[in-house]
């Protein structure tokens, strides 16, 4: 949602801003725009373009027709003002001095605007970003940076800022409150960015902007400053993520790339934490003690990491007796929730930057709740004000529906569960070895699922014209159902609902008619025949039955459901991650069929850092 890039150096920063705005592109955009100033010149030029970010790019011949070294860009994805060129950033001041691109949302900018409005400002765009670009020429008289501290005075919401002022070309300002900002340290040259794999190509070492600070970036370095405007040492941090991981590699799709790349990410994940037969979280807080303090436990998360919470539910509680709860991270802070210093609060995000996740963990916080993190993105808000954080090192995730991440999520919670489990001496040896005996085969079991991905696009072929799904299943077949269903109708834009099985006739039935598909989630051992009965009574009413069940139910689910993927047999605790892959790939091979723009659905952003 809104990509940020800057640049000064010595090199023509256009082409590195659209470059590195190619970069978020993942992130979820409507328009785009650049404002790159020029020495030679002595001029500030402003190009945008709404639509994709090739408009743009062909208009500035990749970059070659703007000149100078210092500029800032950005992806805009539409809050305040429908996408236009207008309305795209970066926003400009009346006097065409300062220059602002923005991610985030400025609460009081009607209020501002009207303020500025009787000092005779003249407004041309519908976005909240205007109002600062103009604020800050209305305070500016010759200090920026104070200009600037003035602004946030009195601006209020949540903003990433990248301000750009014509009378002091050798600089950029950089500002951050509740929006992900990070800074980049390069040779002769400084970056500012959304994500760091805008900018991986130039540069691996970077610094995580903090709320309330300031920093000015040059040519020399960079400078940052705490709300007080102290000047403030940062820690630089070396990110070694491999360029190519952020890259398709030969591949068509990012996300297909991506699905692919599972038992590599599962192996990073999960291999260093078993270690001679034990959980083992390197440098873990949470003591025996606490653990056996614990009175519940929350999950908190949006989309498929929410999804991951219901698995991660079902899973905990059966092995170590704890009551969970999940809860959406949007609803959390609204539901007056019950958090006392016994409950643990699990919050989960593939980015670590979403902003109803971090809002919910604050939120927890305050309540007196103790905060353990399963991110993705090191060095990213949610981690760094969590107790405690267990990475899940699946490498940049780039495509907008979550893959990769999420099932390096899901093994995270398992070991937690077991682990957990052992402490409280609520998991008998032989279960627990032999879970964590068949953790060690999961990348290798999801590899032959993978392999088997034609039968998967075969079907997919059969059924992807179809205009509404229903996926359906019982414990967790159901939050594996959700999972499924979000994948579908994300990149395929086909209607689709998950339903507890057990919920069908106390209404979702009466849709299921002739030709009905119903995708019937049957992975439960223990639960197999009353998945069976679902699939009978379905069938009965017409529908279309696809099945997802293990090798072992193959041959009985086969008598009566239309198709049947399988995937091997492993332990009930690890039926999900298995599960999962087969329903990725089935939305991703509808989605290639229908056309649709796979890695950038319509309406949806990678990281949402708005409410
Ligand atoms: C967006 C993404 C989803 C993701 C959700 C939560 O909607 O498209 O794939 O599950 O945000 O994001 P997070 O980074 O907090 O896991």
């Amino acid at each position: 949602m809104c990509g940020i890039v800057g640049y000064v150096g010595s090199e023509q920063a256009a082409p590195i801003l659209l470059d590195g705005l190619a970069r978020l592109e993942y992130r979820g955009y409507d328009s785009a725009g650049v404002a790159v100033y020029s020495q030679r010149t002595g001029t500030l030029s402003v190009h945008k373009a709404k639509g994709r970010l090739q408009v743009l790019s062909d208009l500035l011949q990749g970059g070659a027709a703007v000149e100078g070294t210092v500029g800032i860009g950005h992806t805009r994805w539409a809050t305040h003002g429908a996408p236009s060129d207008v309305n795209s950033h970066p926003q400009v001041s009346q006097g065409g001095k300062i220059a602002v691109v923005h991610n985030g949302i400025i609460e009081n900018y009607a209020e501002l605007k009207s303020f500025l409005m009787d000092k005779g400002v003249t407004f041309v765009s519908e976005t909240d970003t205007e109002v600062v670009a103009q604020l800050i020429e209305y305070f500016y008289d010759g200090d920026l940076l104070q200009a600037v501290g003035r602004v946030l005075h009195r601006i209020q919401g949540a903003y990433a800022l990248g301000i750009l002022c014509a009378d002091v070309p050798d600089q950029l300002i950089a500002v951050r409150k509740d929006s992900p900002l990070i800074l980049g340290y390069g040779e002769g040259c400084s970056f500012l960015a959304s994500d760091v794999t805008a900018i991986l190509r130039h540069t691996r070492e970077v610094g995580y902007m903090e709320d309330g600070e300031i920093a000015v970036l040059t040519r020399e370095g960079i400078q940052c400053y705490n709300h007080l405007m102290q000047p403030i040492q940062k820690e630089i941090f070396h990110v070694d993520w491999e360029i190519d991981a952020a890259e398709k590699g030969g591949y068509e799709h990012f996300m297909f790339k991506e699905i692919m790349e599972q038992p590599e990410a599962l192996r990073r994940c999960v291999f260093p934490r078993i270690r001679e037969g034990e959980v083992y979280f390197e440098g873990f807080g949470l003591t025996e003690d606490y653990i056996r303090s614990i009175g519940k436990i929350y999950i908190v998360a949006c989309g498929s990491s929410y999804h991951v919470g219901m698995v991660g539910k079902y899973n905990l509680e059966r092995l170590t007796r704890i009551p969970v709860e999940v809860a959406l991270a949007s609803e959390f802070r609204y539901m007056d929730p019950i958090v006392d210093e016994h409950t643990l609060v699990m919050v989960i995000s593939q980015s670590g930057e979403t902003l109803d996740t971090m809002a919910a963990l604050r939120e927890a916080r305050r309540l007196g709740g103790r905060i353990l993190s399963i991110v993705n993105v090191v060095g990213s808000s949610i981690a760094r004000e969590s107790d405690e954080v267990l990475y899940t090192w699946a490498g940049p995730e780039i495509a907008v529906a979550t893959t990769k991440a999420y099932s390096t999520q899901m093994a995270l919670i398992d070991l937690l569960a077991l682990y957990f489990a052992r402490v409280l001496g609520t998991v008998e040896e032989e279960n627990y070895r032999s879970a964590l005996k068949e953790m060690l085969l999961l990348p290798a079991k999801m590899e032959s699922v993978l392999e088997d991905r034609d039968d998967i696009q075969y079907f997919a072929s059969q059924y992807f014209n179809h205009n509404s799904v229903f996926y359906i299943g019982r414990n967790v077949d159901y939050a594996l159902g959700l999972e499924g269903s979000l994948k579908l109708k994300e990149i395929s834009y086909i209607h689709s609902e998950a339903y507890a099985s057990g919920e069908l006739k106390h209404g979702t039935i009466s849709l299921v008619e002739d030709g009905t598909l119903v995708v019937a989630l049957a992975t439960c051992g223990r639960l197999f025949e009353k998945a069976m009965s679902n699939v009978v009574e379905v069938k009965s009413r017409g529908a279309d039955v696809l099945a997802l069940t293990t090798k072992s139910h193959r041959e009985e689910m086969a008598r009566t459901a239309n198709a049947v993927i399988t995937i091997p047999d492993t332990h009930e605790l690890l039926l999900p991650s298995l599960g999962v892959v087969p329903l990725q790939l089935f939305a991703y091979y509808v989605a290639l069929m229908r056309g649709c723009d796979i890695d950038k659905p319509r309406n949806l952003a990678k990281s949402v850092t708005v409410e």
